[in-house]
């Protein structure tokens, strides 16, 4: 149980943003970030991640609202703020000719932290960039860049870490050993808020989501909450001999004949009071329609998202 008195980590009221062009990419965001929470924002092209992010991170001002960072508002004492702050931007932005070392060294500089090599030469190991650390930049992969801009944003040891896709263009492989670091950290008590079009991904790491569309925070839900309100379940059913058709009492009802008919399969609410399935096997048993196995699958977070955007 978290003490009641905690501090959020993130605390966002009334958040606005109109760009100078009059186009309003932010309408009202309250949003609260417990600390040690991975937090994921996940919403269309356009939705405003970016700018919700850059605007906590004082890339963007924004042009109505608070916002505080683990109890320091981010106009009066930018500065702390700032510090407790880790970003990896969408946009990698770095210094062609530098070298990865002094890049993350000088980062870590830049905040003011008192020089620690060995925990860069540790933040590097861990991010496999070890053997790349006298390597110019412009020598490294698009997923290696990202990871420096990972180790940049660790260098100076954030308490709030904003990572904006940090796994686009990331293979496989390294998405799993960074996902895995992210973990870790969170167990040192790094509060992290990601963004990622891999659905697959926030559901796999996320505590809580939070979508957005059109500027909007539309929904913020415990994961397993949501998936459990918002999720479709099915219920498929392997028969033990093939039908040519729907028997007419299945008719009408949520339910396809697939696989050549061999397979029923049943959709229906988790909500829903009465989910039908009784009925449903009774039915079966009266038509004396036979099974080898049965199953259920629940959606996917990314079937759930689907719907609710193209909702909104
Ligand atoms: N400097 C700017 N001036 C005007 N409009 C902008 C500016 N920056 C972003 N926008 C607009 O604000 C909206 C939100 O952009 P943002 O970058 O926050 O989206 P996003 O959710 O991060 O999208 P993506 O998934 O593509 O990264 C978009 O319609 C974008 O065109
Ligand atoms: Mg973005």
């Amino acid at each position: 149980m978290t003490p009641p008195d905690k501090t959020p980590a993130l605390e966002i009221r009334g958040l606005e943003k109109t760009y100078q062009n009059g186009f309003q990419a932010l309408k009202t965001v309250d949003l609260t970030i417990q600390t040690g929470e991975i937090f994921a924002l996940l919403g269309p092209n356009g939705a405003g991640k970016t700018t919700l992010i850059n605007a906590v991170c004082g890339i963007v001002r924004p042009s109505a609202g608070q916002i505080q960072v683990c109890g320091f508002d981010h106009v009066t004492h930018y500065r702390n703020t700032r510090d407790l702050i880790g970003l990896v931007p969408q946009e990698i932005t770095t210094d062609a000719f530098e070298t990865v070392w002094n890049t993350v060294r000088f980062s870590r500089g830049l905040f003011g932290k008192p020089r620690n090599d060995a925990y860069i030469e540790t933040l590097l190991k861990r991010l496999s960039l070890w053997d790349k650390k006298d390597n110019q930049l412009r020598m490294l992969s698009g997923g290696m860049k990202r990871r420096v801009m990972i180790a940049k944003a660790l260098s100076h040891e954030p308490q709030v870490l904003f990572l904006d896709e940090p796994t686009a263009g990331v293979d496989v492989t390294l998405r799993s050993s960074m996902w895995d670091q992210v973990r870790e950290l969170r167990e040192t008590g790094v509060t992290i808020i990601l963004t990622t079009h891999y659905i697959e991904e926030a559901e796999e790491m996320a505590d809580r989501i939070g979508v957005i569309n059109h500027g909007e925070l539309i929904l913020t839900e415990n994961k397993k909450s949501l998936m459990k309100k918002l999720g479709k379940k099915e219920l498929v059913i392997d028969l033990a001999q093939p039908l040519t058709e729907l028997p007419a009492s299945l008719a009408g009802k949520p339910i396809q004949l697939l696989q050549d008919g061999q397979q029923l399969v049943y959709t229906y609410d988790t909500l829903q009071e009465n989910n039908g399935v009784a009925e449903l096997m009774d039915e079966l048993k009266t038509q004396h329609i036979r099974f080898k196995d049965i199953s259920t699958q629940q959606s996917s977070l990314e079937e759930i998202f689907v719907q609710l955007v193209g909702q909104a």
